[in-house]
């Protein structure tokens, strides 16, 4: 930001919820009043909002909401996940960045976070919605030295880890875990994964674990779409905004201690995990897999992280499979 928008910014928070003129602010900044008009449609698109009228001139109603990256920092109690971050106002996608930032050598544990995403990405080709200062839109840089085919227990590690913070942060409220990784309140979206990752000979060199939370937004800034089938924190929480800087540094400081415990002890303390926090084991379900549509009762997740299903054949008799990927509904 400019210096006089510093300035300008210093002068309205000393009159808080009082206009200030525009004479006053000129004078101040040495500057004309049309640069004083200037500065304030400057300062209304980083997402401050002014009033103004002729006579009275400007008063300040809102600052946006800025991740403050030290005061993350602070939080940390952990010795590799969030040590390195880069923080973007706006950026195409942090798993973009994510993967131009491993070319460079950067190391695990490496944080990419936007403000503002104008190209997220989701699930199967799908977007992610991811407005401004709103969310925590964040991919996390991990070097595990596992083979590929252990790539789906890295997926359910992150949704376990960001579900048992989201349940500190929300007492009362139930966040569950929608297999492989979504979280939902209520059936409503409120975070999104995507794992995406590079290999050779069969072996991981790196994953970008992209993690989309919806902390602070308001029905309004969600497209029509999203209404039915998204949620927030905050609008879990009653309408009351969620501060942002000791969720990530709860996320990153969850997922080390998940991440060091799978490394030394494997995945079985993590499926106990994910077991507990799941929204859906013992409930019908509906799977569309590569191989076509199943009905059937989710179980419990197998020891390679798929999931197991428990279907009636046409002849009545019981079966189960293990899916690895796919898209699940949760039947009434
Ligand atoms: C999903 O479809 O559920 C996965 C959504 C993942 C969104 C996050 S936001 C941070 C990171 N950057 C992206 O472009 N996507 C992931």
């Amino acid at each position: 930001m400019s210096s006089n928008g510093e300035a300008l910014l210093k002068l309205m928070r000393s009159s808080p919820g009082e206009y200030v003129s525009g004479e006053t602010i000129s004078r101040q900044l040495q500057c004309s009043r049309t640069a004083v008009w200037k500065l304030i449609r400057k300062l209304k698109e980083q997402g401050y909002r002014f009033e103004a009228t002729s006579r009275l001139g400007y008063k300040l109603l809102d600052e946006p909401d800025q991740l403050d990256l030290e005061s993350v920092a602070s939080m940390l109690n952990t010795k590799r996940f969030g040590r390195h971050i880069h923080g973007y106002d706006s950026i195409d996608s942090t798993q973009i960045a994510a993967h131009q930032w491993v070319a460079l050598g950067k190391p695990e544990g490496t944080v990419i976070v936007a403000e503002e995403q104008t190209k997220g990405r989701g699930r199967m080709g799908r977007s992610w919605h991811s407005p401004k200062g709103k969310g925590l839109w964040f991919s996390l840089i991990l070097k595990p030295p596992v083979p590929l085919p252990q790539l789906p227990q890295l997926t359910l590690l992150t949704a376990a880890a960001v579900c048992r913070v989201m349940r500190k942060q929300l007492p009362g409220v139930e966040v569950g875990i929608k297999w492989p990784n979504d979280l939902l309140i209520d059936g409503r979206k409120v975070c999104g994964i995507l794992l995406e990752s590079a290999a050779e000979d069969e072996r991981l060199s790196y994953v970008a674990a992209g993690i989309g939370i919806s902390v602070n937004l308001d029905p309004e800034d969600y497209p029509e779409k999203l209404h039915s089938i998204a949620v927030s924190m905050k609008m879990a929480n009653g309408g009351k905004a969620i501060p942002r800087e000791p969720l990530l540094a709860s996320i990153l400081n969850e997922l080390e201690m998940l991440y060091d415990l799978y490394l030394e002890e494997g995945f079985a303390p993590i499926k106990s995990l994910w077991e507990a926090l799941s929204s859906m084991l013992d409930k019908p379900v509906k799977l569309h897999t590569g191989r076509g549509v199943l009905e059937g009762i989710a179980r419990s997740l197998d020891t390679s992280g798929g999931l197991l299903v428990e279907y009636r054949n046409p002849d009545g008799s019981l079966q189960s499979t293990t899916v690895y990927s796919g898209e699940l509904v949760q039947l009434p």
